[in-house]
């Protein structure tokens, strides 16, 4: 009786040990552009925002250095998408439109379309974030006037 107590004590370490390790599987869920695509044309985000643009509201992309600064961390990107705009022209996707995963793949592609750059640094521009407008622009366009 001793034993089997000893045994089944042995046996609950080794579940919670077990399911520490399994845990961290689902935190780690994440996110990827090329099945995130297929989402963006699967829930008709395309409709309103085809080549990562906004039909109804463009001075609102989902593109360049003006997005990556008002959303840095995904998470804000994430409760946009949950959530809706609060003027209704954003639906809200719900979990039963939209699963985690999804969710998670939509914002990897969004964050796609703005391609990391190194920071351009001088004395008048401090810092001018990742975004595919800084890349395009001619690098004397930046530059300060020399006074
Ligand atoms: C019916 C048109 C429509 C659909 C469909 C739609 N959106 Fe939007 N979305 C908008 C509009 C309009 C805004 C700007 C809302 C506002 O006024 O702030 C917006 C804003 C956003 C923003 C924030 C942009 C910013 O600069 O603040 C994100 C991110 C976004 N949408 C992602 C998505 C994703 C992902 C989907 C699909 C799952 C989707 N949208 C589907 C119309 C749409």
């Amino acid at each position: 009786m001793l034993a089997l107590q000893a045994d089944f004590k042995l046996f609950v370490a080794v579940f919670i040990l077990l399911s520490t390790f399994m845990m961290p599987a689902e935190a780690q869920m994440r996110g990827d552009a090329m099945r995130g695509a297929a989402v963006f044309r699967a829930m008709n985000c395309v409709m309103c925002h085809a080549g990562g643009g906004n039909s109804l509201r463009p001075e609102k992309p989902l593109k360049g250095v003006g997005f990556a600064n008002k959303y840095r961390g995904d998470e804000s990107i994430a409760v946009m998408i949950r959530e809706g705009s609060p003027n209704g022209l954003m639906p809200a996707f719900r979990q039963s439109q939209l699963t985690d995963q999804q969710l998670f793949d939509v914002i990897c592609y969004i964050r796609s379309l703005t391609p990391k750059q190194r920071p351009v640094v001088n004395s008048k521009i401090k810092a001018v974030s990742p975004g595919s407008d800084v890349k395009k622009a001619p690098v004397t366009k930046l530059q300060p006037k020399r006074t």
